[in-house]
């Protein structure tokens, strides 16, 4: 059974393991585990700090730098981002609620969606937020009904639904007939519409077409592309674009064996291309929104085997977790009909001979797995599950309730 395998793929960066232990934050996920109890979910932020720092330091000096909240919107994270985003991107009323909360001022947010409530409009404008990302007609005019009736003033951007798709990432969100945004070529009218509005003023434009991109190429393609479209609506529209939000998708390492992203090819090539650019939007702020970019290699989901159990020659590793607590680790949310494997680490016995494993949760459902026919080290009872690089999209993008099993703890250190 154990012989042979094929070595496992590296450990992703930033993680490192000791003997049987792997490390995460200075300890042994053991440690962690026996300190917290599992299933867990661990936040660093001295993880987040350094992503930080890589991320500022290969971008382009000028470019706005927003963290989208949805990927994590723990409060104690949203407080340590805001201290370090320029701002951050919400998507409902609760988001904007929880980034106050953690003291990002509404100046610095932005809020897309394609269903934004007349309420969230209300509540957006009433706090004065940074920027409404319009995904249609009708939600444009809400906003300037309610600026009319509160007669305060509110700032729109247009989120546009471009005629191109964002090549080599996950969920593609712009492109042909969407949900998202608005298709390009209605866009220079209702641009033209709010001029001399004295209330809702045109502020730019909002790109977002995809995610999980690795390719440095395809990002950089869609970028042109973005940037040449709002090049030619505020000369076709003759209007002034404060800012360009170019959305990102900027991807992780999420899979085993997935390679990462190229940013510092990003970055320079995203420095030429506004230098090109630039006689043409001399006025405008270049944005990105990011969210598993920003937190995503922060965390980890820990997880014990609580039964090691054979069927017919096959080893099932039966987790105290599962997918109602990290949904993605099932892969029922990548858009893509074949399950890949996430990052998956038995974390205490990381040095272990290899064997063939079918890793499960605890629900009784058969969509329940985090990977069949898994080469990973032999492990026992009591030993702990690790999934790497899950500080996005985890406990909040999850069916936490399903089968009403006790949350599992964050703890952001
Ligand atoms: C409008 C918008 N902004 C930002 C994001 C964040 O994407 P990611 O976490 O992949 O960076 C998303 C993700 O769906 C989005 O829809």
């Amino acid at each position: 059974m154990t012989a042979n395998l094929s070595p496992l793929p590296p450990l992703p960066s930033g993680f490192e393991a000791k003997g049987p232990d792997l490390l995460f934050a200075g300890k042994t996920v053991a440690a962690w585990a026996a300190q917290y109890g599992t299933p867990l979910y661990l936040y660093d932020t001295a993880r987040l700090k350094r992503k930080y720092e890589a991320l500022r330091a290969a971008m382009p000096k000028e470019l706005y730098l927003s963290y989208a909240i949805k990927a994590n919107p723990h409060t104690e994270v949203i407080r340590f981002l805001g201290k370090h985003y320029d701002g951050v991107d919400l998507a409902s009323m609760g988001e904007m609620a929880k980034a106050m909360e953690a003291g990002v001022e509404p100046a610095r947010m932005s809020f897309a969606g394609p269903g934004k409530s007349p309420a969230e409009l209300e509540f957006a404008v009433k706090n004065g937020i940074g920027a409404i990302s319009v995904e249609s007609q009708r939600e444009l005019e809400l906003i300037i009904g309610i600026a009319q009736r509160l007669n305060t003033k509110a700032r729109v951007y247009f989120r546009v639904n471009p005629a191109f798709e964002l090549g080599s990432s996950g969920l593609k969100m712009g492109g042909g007939s969407k949900q998202f945004g608005i298709d390009a070529e209605l866009i220079p009218d209702l641009v033209k519409g709010l001029k001399g509005n004295p209330l809702v003023t045109f502020h730019g434009l909002h790109f977002f077409t995809g995610v999980q991109n690795l390719n440095a190429d395809a990002i950089l393609s869609a970028f042109e592309k973005i940037l040449a479209y709002a090049a030619d609506l505020v000369e076709s529209a003759d209007a002034s674009m404060e800012v360009l939000n170019l959305g990102g998708g900027f991807g992780i390492p999420h899979h085993r064996g997935d390679g990462e992203l190229d940013l510092a090819k990003v970055g320079e090539g995203m420095g030429k291309l506004f230098d090109a650019i630039r006689p043409r939007l001399p006025k405008t702020r270049f944005k990105i929104e990011l969210g598993r970019f920003v937190v995503g290699e922060c965390g980890l989901y820990i997880s014990k085997i609580l039964y090691r159990k054979m069927s017919r020659g096959g080893v099932f590793l039966v987790m105290d977790g599962g997918l109602h607590q990290y949904l993605a680790a099932s892969g029922h949310m990548s858009g893509n009909p074949i399950h890949r494997p996430m990052n998956i680490a038995i974390a205490s016995r990381m040095d272990a001979p290899l064997e063939k494993v079918n890793v499960v949760g605890t629900l009784c459902t058969p969509l329940d797995r985090f990977g069949f026919n898994l080469e990973l080290p032999r492990a026992e009872e009591g030993d702990l599950i690790a999934v790497l690089n899950a500080g996005a999209y985890g406990f909040s993008m999850s069916p936490l309730t399903f089968l009403s099993h006790a949350l599992p703890k964050e703890v952001v250190l």
